[in-house]
């Protein structure tokens, strides 16, 4: 055991008692066991590189070139995605698609290059492939994206005498090799992504792991990797962005060394990215073109993210510890007295009875759907946290059930895994197998009949409580893996993944009038097809606060739009000020929730005095007065795979300034968000993309691109909107109605509007609007020359807010 294991056991025996800790004890030692001997040792390996290009055959979308010692399939989709797969590795299967595989674009072609390589020409981009097996991706004009090297497998050598896999092979078979890939990209370029990275959102030089892990706890910005890896690089860059993925869930490491403009000497330094995979196929997709587009191909390739229902939008309020049904009202209670909009509160495992999932301690609730009737009554959903953990325990339903449906995941020799989580001794359901998931999902119908309307997944990473080791089950588990078969090396990042598809199919099954709402903790690329995640145990601290924007930036960047952190942090007491700065940023998050551990406090707003409560108060006014543009913003995610976040670049990748930007964000196109991210501040920096900004607080306009002051008193953060833009907002009636934000002068602007369609699958008509001046007044229009259905506020003429204009 080394130090960092200590530390965590004894974090662990203060969660959940010595009892579990003895568990702990045993499960690290099972798991230890089982991997000794199920686990192939590293035994000879042979290392192999391409070997030089022989021939190579044309197929639909590209062709296969072959080399001495491997082959490369390049190939084409419809929209420009670009599959390069190396030894005959195609991209099926895989957890990522969203379906199947899309077609391929008649139109690009394989041709011979000079020097002996081959070059497949296509609309977005073009992909170079050298005698050895370089492969460049560039721009259909030529500029450099990325240059990989040949790509380095170790083969094992398994067996003397068996049959050779090609002609360098010999007497003996390669087998699931690991790999090594190294690539470059352009001096100025930047990296994002990888999913959630607390140091980012702009990813340091160093190593960055791919293995979804509970770091125990909580995490500040320097813990690396957390809940949610994914291998998705997004790489910005003067030339063009362009984001590549990887598909392949197996453990790898990502190393990264940001380039340097050759000052003076005239040399640049190219940035570096070194993938190293423990095994599983060398293959990836290449997306290039700007952000947004770049987002759109992705979101084509992986999914459209799940739409949360309208009140998912709102505040939501978790807690850790509810004593009961009585507090539970009594804190609903505390929010509608002080006239703080509340939408949802989230039960966490305390509600269960003894912690086994899908079943309710019913002396703390006795009549849970009666509660949840009555809540709803009064605007406010229950979500339900659900863990996959069940509790091995004959006579626990759930688990009576699972046995008989051979539901669980077994061990290299037929026996079920048994790990540690909260309930105690447990079992983990196989998600990777379809029967299995059909079975899970059916099981979220007793969540519905106690009356939750939404679930939020925990500890799926998945998590057994490990005294030493890794807190995960044995690499040598067994797993379906859609009946390719395979182990938990392969299978483990996906889990979350599988476990969300579970959930999400069998509420729409269960439940086929209401999108489901769901969120998780762990996942992999394609999440965002059945929900969205959020930060897990972010440390309480202004670093915390910092990590929390980072990994929602970063998530949004991955296709995961929907993301928040625990707003006060997960694990200490925050200063009245660090919970106010944290909820005042929280107000612009797609997922606003409070939230803590069971021993660090409470979160309701009124804890932290009169001012806090006044200045939150104003941050939830806020929010709600800006639901529908976030309805909109979650419509627009949609249909286009633009987060909600964005980084500040986003609409200006070529703004070297804003790539380094990574303490505000863009709202949509019409706000930025200048959050207080540090103690004591009370006015802040803000670097503007090109353009007019309007404080909004104040109506002063400036003018981007450059650095500016604002003020940033503790009632508020900083929120500038863009000039020309027309934003849905709720009006002092509950309606909706615009504003538009004037364009500076002998300028124009405009904005999309989708108006809330309920909780079903309604798909409701996108509004554009365009902004214009007329005879020294601001004119807001429909675009299709449709009369104008809502009422128009003009700001931002003159710095004071103008009077009402009509279309
Ligand atoms: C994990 C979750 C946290 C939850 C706790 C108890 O630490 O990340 O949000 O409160 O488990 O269920």
């Amino acid at each position: 055991m080394n130090g960092r294991d200590l530390v965590r056991s004894v974090r662990m025996v203060r969660a959940v008692g010595a009892a579990q800790g003895l568990r702990s004890v045993r499960a690290a030692w099972r798991r230890r066991k089982a991997d000794a001997s199920a686990l192939p040792r590293r035994g000879a390996e042979r290392a192999r590189v391409p070997g030089t290009a022989r021939d190579a055959e044309s197929l639909p979308g590209g062709g296969v070139i072959h080399f001495a010692r491997s082959s490369l399939r390049v190939r084409v989709a419809v929209g420009g995605a670009v599959f390069c797969g190396w030894d005959g590795a195609g991209p099926e299967p895989s957890y990522a698609l969203a379906g199947a595989c899309p077609e391929v674009d008649p139109r690009a072609v394989l041709e011979p290059d000079t020097e002996g390589g081959w070059r497949v020409v296509s609309e977005r981009v073009l992909v170079v492939v050298s005698r050895f097996g370089a492969v460049e991706v560039r721009t259909p004009g030529g500029a450099m994206l990325r240059r990989e090297l040949p790509p380095r497998w170790w083969d094992r050598v398994a067996a003397e005498g068996a049959e050779g896999s090609g002609d360098d092979a010999g007497a003996a078979v390669a087998v699931a090799s690991r790999w090594v890939q190294q690539s470059e990209v352009a001096a100025d370029a930047r990296f994002f992504g990888l999913g959630g990275r607390a140091g980012g959102p702009r990813l340091r030089d160093g190593v960055h792991r791919l293995w979804n892990t509970d770091p125990g706890g909580a995490f500040g910005p320097g813990d690396d990797p957390l809940y949610l890896t994914m291998p998705v690089q997004l790489v910005v860059a003067d030339a063009g962005t362009h984001l590549v993925f990887h598909d392949n869930s197996w453990d790898g490491r990502v190393t990264l060394h940001e380039g340097a403009e050759g000052a003076g000497s005239g040399h640049d330094r190219p940035g570096t990215c070194e993938l190293r995979m423990d095994g599983g196929p060398l293959c990836y997709w290449v997306l290039a073109g700007t952000p947004a587009r770049v987002l759109l191909g992705w979101t084509a390739l992986t999914g459209a993210p799940a739409l949360p229902p309208r009140w998912a939008l709102g505040y939501q309020h978790a807690r850790w510890g509810f004593g009961g049904a009585e507090e539970v009202r009594r804190v609903v209670a505390g929010y509608r007295e002080r006239e703080l909009p509340l939408s949802a509160v989230h039960l966490d495992i305390d509600h269960y009875d003894g912690h086994r999932v899908f079943t309710v301690d019913r002396e703390r609730y006795p009549d849970l759907p009666g509660l949840a009737g009555e809540l709803r009554d009064q605007g406010v959903r229950l979500v339900s946290i659900v863990d996959p953990a069940v509790k091995a325990e004959p006579g626990n339903a759930v688990y009576d059930a699972g046995v008989a449906a051979d539901a669980f995941v077994r061990d290299a020799r037929g026996e079920v895994v048994r790990g540690v989580a909260w309930a105690g001794e447990s079992v983990y359901p196989d998600f990777t197998d379809a029967r299995v998931r059909a079975w899970w999902g059916a099981l979220y119908a007793e969540r519905l009949a106690q009356g939750f309307a939404g679930v939020w997944h925990d500890m799926n990473e998945p998590v057994s409580f490990a005294a030493f080791g890794e807190a995960t089950l044995p690499r040598s588990a067994r797993h379906a893996l859609e009946g390719r078969g395979g182990d938990h090396r392969e299978a483990h990042n996906v889990y979350g993944l599988a476990m969300a598809q579970a959930a999400f199919e069998g509420l729409c099954e269960l439940r086929p009038e209401e999108r489901p709402f769901l969120f998780s903790r762990s996942g992999w690329a394609g999440l965002q097809r059945y929900g969205g995640t959020w930060s897990g145990d972010v440390a309480t601290g202004w670093p915390g606060l910092r990590a929390s924007l980072a990994l929602v930036l970063g998530l949004g960047l991955c296709g995961v739009p929907y993301s928040g952190p625990d707003v006060g942090g997960f694990s200490g007491e925050p200063s009245p000020e660090l919970y106010l700065r944290w909820f005042q940023l929280g107000a612009y998050l797609p997922l606003f929730r409070t939230h803590s551990a069971l021993w660090a406090g409470r979160r309701e707003p009124w804890e932290f005095g009169a001012e806090v409560l006044e200045h939150a108060r104003a941050a939830l006014r806020e929010r709600a007065r800006l639901l529908p543009y976030f309805v909109t913003l979650g419509q627009l995610a949609r249909l286009s795979g633009a987060p909600y976040v964005r980084p500040m670049w986003w609409s200006a990748p070529r703004d070297r300034a804003l790539r380094d930007v990574e303490d505000a964000f863009l709202l949509g196109d019409a706000l930025l968000v200048a959050p207080v991210l540090e103690a004591g501040a009370v006015r802040r920096a803000v670097r503007l993309p090109r353009g007019r900004w309007y404080d909004t607080a104040t109506g002063r306009a400036y003018e981007g691109p450059g650095r500016v002051w604002v003020e940033a008193p503790l009632s508020r953060v900083p929120v500038l909107a863009k000039a020309g833009s027309v934003l849905p907002v709720a009006g002092a009636d509950g309606g909706t109605e615009l504003e538009a934000w004037a364009p500076a002068a002998g300028r124009t602007g405009g904005g999309l509007v989708v108006p809330d369609g309920g909780d079903g699958w309604q798909r409701p008509e996108v509004a554009r609007f365009t902004s214009r001046w007329e005879g020294g007044r601001v004119v807001v229009e429909r675009r299709d020359g449709r009369p104008m259905e809502y009422r128009v506020r003009v700001r931002g003429l003159d710095g004071a807010e103008g009077g009402a204009v009509d279309g």
